[in-house]
């Protein structure tokens, strides 16, 4: 497989679920004019229901397994901006495929401002449900080593969207720069 040029290579977001790696994909997209695609979403469309209802009716290994397959063939792809579930890291393959062929953005929110938003995600997130407030803590605090594969990692505490997206899209225009070739 030949390498794909640091400045064409796709930008992908990971980080825990509703950190807002959908938000600020689309800005970061919108200021790269660059295609933006949300694997969630992907496997929405491919298998026409939400992850919820795919968790439900076929399990969650069911899930993972098309989530692999489809972000291993959308890493390679150039030139896009894509958002990767905040479970998609914990396969190894993902994390392999993505290293090797994109540019990794990790959106890291501290669990204090995190658990504000618990309200807003509790409903859609099926590895939340039926879970207590310690025990979505532990998930958090497990989840946390996977995201250290990254390239570059963003603190978003207290951090608007646009600021975030203005961040990524300077520190990629500076390597491109230092490195281009
Ligand atoms: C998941 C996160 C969700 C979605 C699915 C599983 C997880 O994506 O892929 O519900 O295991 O953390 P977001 O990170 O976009 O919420």
């Amino acid at each position: 497989m030949r390498e794909i040029p640091l400045k064409e290579q796709s930008i992908v977001l990971i980080g825990f679920m509703g950190v807002g790696k959908t938000t600020i994909g689309q800005a970061v997209a919108k200021k790269l004019y660059r295609d933006f695609i949300d694997i969630d979403e992907e496997i929405e469309r491919r298998f026409g229901m939400p992850p919820k209802e795919i968790f439900a009716k076929y399990g969650e290994a069911v899930f993972r397994h098309h989530e692999k397959e489809i972000i291993s063939e959308i890493c390679h792809k150039k030139l896009k901006v894509i958002s990767l579930g905040g479970g998609a890291f914990l396969q190894k393959e993902v994390q392999d495929v993505c290293l090797a062929t994109t540019t990794i953005f990790f959106l890291d929110l501290s669990w204090n401002s995190w658990k504000d938003r618990i309200s807003l995600l509790i409903d859609s997130r099926p590895v939340l449900q039926g879970k207590n407030m310690e025990e979505i803590k532990e998930l958090f605090d497990d989840r946390q080593p996977i995201y250290e594969q990254h390239h570059s990692r963003i603190i978003t505490d207290n951090q608007e969207i646009e600021e975030i997206a203005d961040y990524i899209v300077d520190s990629l225009k500076l390597a491109w720069e230092l490195y281009a070739g």
